[in-house]
């Protein structure tokens, strides 16, 4: 199988909803859990394709997109773009509460509410260290062979050619095969609550 890594392109876009719905699920399959297939993408692929200022790229086998990573370097600018840009038309397409016919399990129906919070939100202590954050999913096609890695490392050096000194991301205590892949790749817990963990990667010493 031959897997190519490149810039994302706005031809890749039906694949950012379909692969952020295939592993939506702690890493698995969101399918069954969504009667709205694009409301995950919605909120965590999509922007970054719009996103002026974004860092986002493709795995693709035979040019047919099979996993991302996306990645906004300044976490308070993409949130004031999201506020200004994208969430006010979610905000009326996916209202709270989220009416009881339009979602298939409880997962959907809270979903609704990641459009409603505020951006950017309040700035955390570790905030200036770890300004950029990322999204990264890969189809099980190709998974476990070594591209969420060359991924995650074509992002790094893009980060440290824009100066970005570090960046976080947050991930389901559950995803136990993510938690697993951060670890080897350097990532450190910075804080966590009942649910997730949020996990920052300095890149200072990355040349
Ligand atoms: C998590 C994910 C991005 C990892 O990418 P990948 O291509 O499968 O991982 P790689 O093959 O590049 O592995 C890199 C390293 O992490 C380790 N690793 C990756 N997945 C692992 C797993 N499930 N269990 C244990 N170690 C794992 C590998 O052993 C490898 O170590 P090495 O470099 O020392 O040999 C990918 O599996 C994925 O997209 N999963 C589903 C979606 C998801 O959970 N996204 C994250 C949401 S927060």
């Amino acid at each position: 199988m031959r897997v190519s890594i490149r810039p994302l392109a706005m031809q890749d876009l039906p694949y950012l909803y379909e692969i952020c719905l295939k592993t939506g699920k702690a890493g698995e399959d969101a399918s069954a859990l969504f009667k709205d297939p694009y409301m995950l993408g919605q909120f965590y692929a999509a922007p970054y394709a719009f996103y002026p200022d974004s860092i986002c790229f493709i795995a693709a086998t035979d040019e047919q997109p099979q996993g991302y990573i996306v990645c906004a370097p300044d976490t308070e600018a993409f949130g004031k773009w999201l506020e200004k840009s994208w969430l006010p038309l979610l905000r009326e397409r996916y209202p709270v509460p989220y009416p009881v016919e339009k979602a298939v399990s409880l997962i959907e129906s809270r979903m609704a509410l990641a459009f409603h919070k505020q951006h950017p939100a309040p700035e955390q202590p570790w905030q200036a260290l770890y300004p950029a954050h990322l999204h990264i999913d890969l189809l099980k096609t190709i998974q476990g062979k070594g591209w969420g890695r060359l991924l995650m490392e074509t992002l790094w050096a893009a980060l440290v050619e824009r100066k970005v000194p570090g960046l976080h991301l947050g991930v389901s205590k559950a995803n136990t095969g993510a938690l697993a892949f951060y670890k080897k790749m350097g990532f450190s817990v910075l804080e966590e609550d009942a649910r997730v963990l949020t996990l920052g990667k300095d890149l200072r010493a990355l040349k």
